[in-house]
């Protein structure tokens, strides 16, 4: 079961991680709860956890498509059935715009269906300013020391807090063993060619923002103006990224399917051996390593852009409490758990999940289990936090569309940014 182990990872990491995400501490700023306000929401008391009304919480996330949710739930109720407190778990689709859509629907209609919600870290500032979360302040500044600063980050907005972290993410680039490591994009883009291709996250849906800015932020590119009120992504520079992938599909250095790709058509085509790279998250180390591929994946941090710099995409998820929960106090005793030392190390070991508490990377059996411990949490301290607005959906919506469009040879990469830019700024004239 522990599926995290015999997954190597080339000592490179060590040595290039460090400028990954040429700003440093990026995501801890630009994301600082500074920005926006929202009022009127209800606060949970810290206290609410304690002794809760007994009763059965309903998580909501994601497909489960590693098993984690369900090993969590689990967990809980081994811990605390004999007390009378449950949870159970509902899953959602596997991509995240139509998790986001589920949530949506459930939040307009006062629905108490879910009471905690796995929310992507690109939601808060929404899901915030609807009024549909409980303000988390009181715990979260009372166990604010134990977290990351990055993916404490994601759930601060408005001068609040709005959840508790749970797990973080980044991306890697996946290979066999005993392949060269690319140390560039277009090096990449090369090799693949001969090794069967490359494969990534080209669905229009919000991974493929992600899996596009990766090479747009670390060719020199932004989304959005310093101020946040305009859009900047009609760039030379991230004109230069997008050329790149979508000559990548042109010349056969990744294969044209890419283009309807979320994460597991991609775990599927990578585990199918017949790929030389592949593109995904930390969790694809575990969730990989199975049948012809077993104990033969390598993992290297993203390359830099040739004449550029480096860039990762911060992402992960939160346990948010919806406002239309009957138990809130034991929905809030779930989060507690999720983000507890014990379920962290768990999340790492068997499913390579990113921890959001640093002492898990310094724990003796995480460092023998899992060599690369250190390098992921540098890794996710610098990574770029994607663009935080109310409205942030509807720029991405407009990136991955149009980039989705550029991938299929529908439109070229150029005319792809402009309507994407155009597209974002009335997305900000909204709100
Ligand atoms: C992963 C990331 C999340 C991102 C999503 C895109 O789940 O953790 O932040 O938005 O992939 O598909």
């Amino acid at each position: 079961m522990r599926r995290g182990l015999g997954i190597a990872i080339v000592s490179t990491i060590a040595l290039t991680v460090t400028a990954c995400g040429s700003s440093g501490s990026s995501s801890s700023s630009s994301s600082s709860g500074g920005g926006g306000s929202v009022s009127g929401a209800k606060t949970l008391a810290a206290s609410a956890m304690n002794s809760p009304p007994k009763g059965t919480i309903t998580y909501c996330t994601g497909k489960d498509t590693t098993g984690d949710a369900a090993y969590t739930v689990a967990q809980f109720n081994a811990k605390y059935s004999a007390q009378g407190y449950h949870a159970q778990l509902v899953e959602f689709p596997a991509s995240a715009d139509q998790q986001r859509a589920q949530f949506i629907q459930r939040q307009q209609a006062h629905s108490s269906s879910c009471d905690v919600f796995s929310s992507d870290v690109i939601w808060t500032a929404e899901f915030s300013s609807q009024k549909w979360l409980y303000d988390l302040t009181p715990y979260v500044t009372a166990n604010a020391s134990k977290f990351i600063a990055a993916p404490l980050d994601t759930v601060h907005y408005g001068g609040k807090y709005w959840g508790v972290p749970q797990t973080s993410d980044a991306a890697f680039i996946y290979y066999k063993k005993g392949e060269a490591v690319p140390s560039t994009w277009q090096q990449v883009y090369a090799d693949a060619k001969k090794t069967g291709g490359i494969v990534y996250q080209g669905a229009p849906y919000e991974g493929l923002t992600c899996d596009f800015l990766e090479l747009a932020f670390a060719a020199g590119g932004q989304v959005l103006s310093a101020d946040g009120k305009k859009s900047v992504l009609n760039s030379p520079q991230n004109v230069k990224a997008l050329e790149l992938m979508v000559s990548g599909i042109k010349q056969g250095s990744a294969p044209q399917a890419v283009t309807t790709y979320m994460e597991p058509e991609t775990d599927q085509a990578f585990t199918t051996g017949k790929y030389g790279y592949m593109r995904n998250w930390t969790y694809a180390y575990a969730a990989d390593s199975t049948g012809a591929l077993k104990g033969k994946i390598a993992a290297a941090p993203l390359p830099t852009f040739a004449g550029a710099g480096k860039a990762s995409i911060l992402g992960g998820h939160n346990s948010v409490i919806s406002v239309y929960s009957k138990d809130p106090g034991l929905a809030l005793k779930f989060a507690d758990f999720f983000a507890s030392p014990a379920m962290q190390k768990a999340q790492i070991l068997k499913f390579s999940l990113a921890a959001v508490i640093p002492s898990v990377y310094t724990d003796p059996d995480v460092r023998k289990a899992v060599p690369y411990s250190s390098q992921l949490l540098q890794a996710l301290s610098q990574a770029h936090a994607r663009p935080v607005s109310p409205v942030y959906p509807q720029i991405s919506q407009a990136i991955y569309t149009n980039v989705n469009d550029a991938l299929a040879g529908r439109v070229s990469p150029q005319a792809a940014l402009q309507k994407a830019d155009s597209q974002i700024n009335s997305a900000l004239a909204t709100f």
